[in-house]
């Protein structure tokens, strides 16, 4: 029975462009749907601009615009920028949708009705200029340790300080440069300290949802056994604010960060009206099918902790697994702009052109863990350099010639010696098991083992020498049939990391798509001719 998969990647912010370090995880998550589609399993892979907030709000009245204009726009630029990445979602919404304000509002009623929201008054800075509250990125002052000056309301970018905007000596609002003043309003809470919460999130945790880091990083959020850490959760915003006003509770808001997750269902609800597939199939309780979403570990908190407990309350099915990874860095440091390695997808689109090697790069980088992967840019242009060019193609450029010249363009009888090695590791699986498993590294070593195996073949036998012997051309036909069957092979096993590659191939050599068979069963030996 085919598996029904729903997979989302984290909702990248409609305030800012696309980077390489973000492609990390959109390619990281293409390529495991990619490999599940191919298996022939039923997956939808879903996302969104995630477009509430005020640093929305703000941008677009600064460019003279309307938040909706801005995020329309913003919206454009991201989905131009993950087709030329061949990062292919079934529906790439906008948490600002129809869709998804009924789902919040489904989520927020639910909890209520269960006694799980609070409304407290709650004392905050205040522009007295702007007449708004002021979240803690806008207010700036003196560190109260390092007495830097300028620092942001939360932490200090100089000594690493991290404190309440209200320890910041001489506030001053970034928004107007107002000096701030402190003002009470009332907010809605999510009781994540009630002890509903902490039960059922000590259960989910042991559940195996979280990779070993993510469960160890949870027992330090939750404490030991009757201790309490969790706080409630503020999920309100006053006026003036872009996003979902709060039913029943005018001038407030839904805080973004509430109806961004809940934007997984919002997009998928899309998906489900266009397509006619059973949105309670994927979220209700107890539901078979299985549901993942890839993020950076930097979220972890709000996927592991504020996201199950909104759903389990509210009556929706959990997610099956959180995959986390880790930070990119560049050339081994953050990504910087004054060092130039703050690099944009729009800006190596037009530098390098190919997206499939960065593919390709990250790919033999990630193994599934939450360990951060490193895009040196000397080992990116040998990897690629040595892999696809040196290794991977090398076999078709040897070989295709010849079958095209001297045989017609077609190919002859293959010899099983030669294909015994990929014999055996179509028996084996072990590749798909790799891919299933997120370890790309290691499913690419594998995989470049066999297209060694080929080359060493080719090697031997020199086909360019029988070209020129008198009465070789059996030899040459046969050689050059087994290395593109080789090469074909080696394709399929490629191709949910470079999938236009695939198509090209696919085209070059006049056959059917390469799809489900060899990955569906570990041990088909069936080729697909
Ligand atoms: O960290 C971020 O960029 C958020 N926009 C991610 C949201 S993920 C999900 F919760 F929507
Ligand atoms: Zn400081």
């Amino acid at each position: 029975m085919p598996r029904k998969i729903l997979v989302t990647s984290a909702l990248p912010y409609a305030n800012g462009s696309i980077h390489l370090g973000h492609l990390v995880e959109y390619i990281q998550t293409d390529i495991w749907v990619r490999f599940q589609k191919m298996r022939g399993n039923t997956c939808h892979y879903v996302c969104a601009d995630d477009t509430h907030g005020t640093p929305i709000m703000l941008r677009a009245e600064k460019e003279g615009i309307t938040p909706e204009q801005l995020i329309a726009r913003v919206w454009q630029e991201h989905y131009a920028d993950f087709t030329a990445f061949h990062v292919e979602f079934d529906n790439y919404g906008s948490t600002n949708s129809s869709e998804n304000r009924v789902c919040a509002e489904t989520i927020y009623k639910s909890l209520k009705s269960k006694g799980l929201i609070e409304v407290r008054s709650i004392e905050q800075f205040y522009d007295p200029v702007k007449n708004m509250f002021l979240p803690d990125r806008f207010i700036k002052g003196e560190c109260p340790k390092c007495h830097a000056k300028d620092q942001y309301g939360d932490n200090c970018e100089v000594c690493g300080a991290a404190y309440a905007p209200t320890e910041l000596i001489n506030p001053y609002s970034a928004v107007s440069g107002a000096k701030p003043e402190l003002r009470n309003s009332d907010h809605y809470f999510f009781k994540l300290s009630s002890a509903t919460c902490q039960q059922f999130l000590r259960e989910w945790t042991r559940s195996g949802s979280l990779q070993p880091e993510a469960a160890n990083k949870m027992q330090e959020w939750l404490g030991t056994e009757g201790e309490n850490k969790l706080s409630d959760w503020d999920i309100s915003r006053d006026a003036p604010y872009f996003g979902f006003e709060i039913p029943d509770a005018p001038g407030k808001y839904f805080y973004v960060w509430l109806d961004a997750p809940v934007g997984y269902m919002g997009s998928f609800r899309q998906l489900c009206n266009s397509k006619g597939i059973s949105y309670d199939e994927y979220w209700k309780q107890g539901s078979d099918a299985e549901l993942y979403h890839f993020i950076g570990k930097d979220i972890l908190y709000f996927h592991a902790l504020f996201w199950p407990a909104m759903l389990h309350h509210a009556g929706f099915r959990t997610p099956t697994k959180l995959f986390s990874h880790g930070f990119l860095t560049v050339n081994g440091e953050k990504m910087s702009k004054s060092r130039g390695t703050f690099i944009t997808a729009r800006s190596y689109i037009d530098h390098i052109k190919d997206t499939e090697y960065l593919r390709y790069y990250y790919a033999a980088k990630l193994n599934g863990t939450m360990e951060d992967i490193d895009l040196n840019l000397d080992d990116f242009v040998a990897k690629v350099n040595s892999d696809l060019i040196g290794k991977y193609i090398n076999i078709a450029s040897r070989c295709a010639g010849f079958i095209s010249k001297r045989f017609d363009g077609l190919l002859g009888k293959v010899n099983s010696v030669a294909t015994a090695e990929f014999e055996s590791a179509f028996k084996n699986g072990e590749i798909a098991h790799c891919y299933e498993q997120r370890d790309f590294s290691r499913a690419l070593r594998e995989i470049m083992r066999l297209a060694d195996v080929a080359n060493q073949y080719i090697a031997e036998k020199k086909p360019w020498e029988l070209a020129k012997q008198e009465g070789k051309d059996a030899e040459l036909h046969e050689v050059c049939s087994s290395a593109m069957t080789l090469f074909r092979d080696l394709t399929l096993y490629l191709k949910p990391v470079l999938p236009e590659l695939a198509k090209q191939v696919e085209n070059f050599l006049n056959i059917s798509p390469r799809s489900t068979c060899c990955f569906l069963k570990p041990n088909c030996l069936a080729r697909l001719s």
